[in-house]
């Protein structure tokens, strides 16, 4: 048996561009929650933009940012954390965010994704020649990783406030009856 969850925090999880955000702040105003976004967290704390952090110091050093970040969270309540992309593909950290908050997942096929991310500059890991190659296969390598959250929620063909609706809906649930790890 594994130890009964303390479901204190709501985490959204999955790939860029899915809406983690605009979904996040949406329910965390209906929650009464501080938002949090963890690539903004880094970015106001290192004064550093991601894609700097990608270019001067590597992925390693940005995945430890993350890392770093999922520790200390294990002590925060009353928060609506949107994580980076690739931050739940890590077991210990998708462990650890379980262990306090409901881990919801959003969901979209990699054309979804391309449509809402292709003009945008600020994901050093789209910046290649073919992005939606890259999303495909980023996606596909993820797909396990993003399938272990707590809900996976498709986000195609739904308005942000549906998907945010049916987020809370499971959150509220999870408050009452803690989803086993
Ligand atoms: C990443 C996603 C980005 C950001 C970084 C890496 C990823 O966040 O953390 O560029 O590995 O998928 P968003 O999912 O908010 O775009």
């Amino acid at each position: 048996m594994s130890e009964p969850r303390e479901i204190r925090n709501l985490t959204l999880a999955g790939f860029m561009g899915v809406g983690k955000s605009s979904v996040g702040r949406l329910v965390a105003a209906e929650l009464r929650f501080e938002f949090v976004d963890t690539d903004e967290l880094i970015e106001s704390r290192t004064g550093v933009k991601i894609t700097e952090i990608f270019a001067r110091f590597g992925e390693p050093a940005f995945r430890k940012f993350e890392n770093d970040l999922v520790a200390e969270m294990a002590g925060w309540s009353g928060r609506v954390i949107s994580t980076g992309g690739g931050l739940v593909v890590n077991p210990d950290n998708l462990a650890s965010l379980k262990s306090h908050s409901l881990v919801a997942c959003l969901w979209a096929t990699p054309e979804t994704v391309y449509q809402r991310t292709k003009h945008q500059t600020h994901r050093p890991l789209l910046q290649e020649p073919d992005p939606l190659g890259k999303i495909r296969t980023l996606l596909a390598a993820r797909e396990a990783a993003y399938k272990n959250c707590d809900v996976l929620v498709n986000t195609e063909q739904r308005s942000v406030k549906e998907i945010a609706a049916h987020v809370l809906h499971n959150f509220r649930a999870a408050v009452q009856h803690p989803p086993r790890m």
